[in-house]
């Protein structure tokens, strides 16, 4: 092999080598070390020049001298590339402005009618009740008949109904539980039952189609009306404010008797909002689940959330609350 054949194998094998250019240091230094080394590929060309004709020699050297200085130039320059590469990564970090302001990340709130239902639960479970929850499907049974609503009553119309079947209804009410509760459960008991209640009703700002009620039930030897009329303004008082004012008002409902509606007065509106109805358990209801009505007193209370958390939050459209309008539900 001619010198100028080893000289162009030496360059091509180095170019190989350029190709797959390592980053780590120590590889770069063998490929240094290789080729450009005292003992390298090149030095060994150098070294061959002894066994050359002497009238060869300066035009083999100028062209050892061109290719050494070519391939340390291009040595050098990979490296370079290398160490700006690594230089970037390393100072990534100083493009990042400290001071920015971060990304808000976007969390869900809790609906208003969850965040009222929790804290009744709450004031109610400090005062001794249960939770309990039951079918918003229900037959016309528990939702009606077995709370004193006999068929055809007019009693009926206080409550525009939902039917699914002439025998199954969407609850008009959570009264339903009521009689669930005490098929179910010996007395005495003492209950609270959140949960939707449906109603065929015009839509309006204070009245939708679909809402939320707090059923409770206490049952009890000396169960009274006046324990009940203290329990409810207790509550009432926590939820919506020390000096809210407050209005019982005689009412009737089949399955309560004596009955009582509460209003809370809405100072926005001057007007009085019901709030919740209320009464001692009939003793025909008593009668229909097996309690005894001689020796077993009871009160029940019916309360509507969406009123509550209208008044409580001042939110003067009930349909707000169904709208899952962003702007207004990341207020609360
Ligand atoms: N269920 C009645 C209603 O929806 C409220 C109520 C409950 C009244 C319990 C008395 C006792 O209007």
């Amino acid at each position: 092999m001619s010198i100028n054949d080893k000289i162009e194998a030496v360059r091509e094998k180095f170019m190989t080598a350029l190709e797959s250019f390592p980053s780590d240091p120590i590889a770069i230094e063998k490929i240094r070390v290789k080729f450009l080394g005292r003992k390298g590929l090149v030095a060994r060309l150098f070294a061959e020049m002894g066994s050359l004709l002497s009238s060869e020699r300066p035009r083999v050297g100028k062209i050892l001298n061109d290719v050494k200085r070519d391939l340390t130039a291009q040595f050098e320059k990979k490296v370079a590339a290398v160490k700006s590469l690594d230089k970037n990564r390393n100072d990534s970090h100083k493009n990042v402005d400290y001071t920015l302001p971060g990304y808000k990340i976007k969390t869900g709130s809790i609906h208003p009618i969850e965040q009222v239902t929790k804290e009744l639960i709450d004031i109610f479970k400090s005062l001794g009740f249960s939770v309990a929850y039951g079918p918003e499907i229900d037959d016309d049974y528990h939702n009606f008949s077995a709370l004193n609503f006999p068929k055809h009553h007019p009693a009926r119309d206080m409550q525009d109904t939902f039917f699914i079947d002439p025998e199954i209804v969407l609850r008009t009410h959570t009264s339903n539980v009521q009689i669930h509760l005490m098929e179910t459960v010996d007395p005495p008991l003492r209950y609270i039952v959140p949960g939707r209640v449906y109603r065929n009703e015009a839509i309006s700002f204070k009245s939708f189609c679909l809402f939320h009620q707090i059923e409770g039930l206490y049952v009890d030897k000396n169960v009274t009306f006046v324990e009940m009329k203290s329990i409810l303004e207790y509550f009432l008082r926590r939820i919506i404010g020390k000096n809210v004012n407050i209005r019982f008002r005689p009412s009737y409902f089949p399955f309560t008797e004596p009955s009582a509606e509460v209003d809370i007065w809405n100072s926005e509106r001057g007007q009085w909002m019901e709030i919740l109805g209320c009464g001692m358990v009939h003793p025909k209801v008593f009668g229909n689940v097996g309690y005894d009505p001689e020796i077993w007193k009871g009160y029940a209370f019916g309360l509507g959330v969406e009123r509550i958390a209208m008044l409580k939050y001042d939110i003067k459209d009930i349909r707000m609350l169904y709208r899952n309008d962003i702007r207004f539900l990341e207020q609360f």
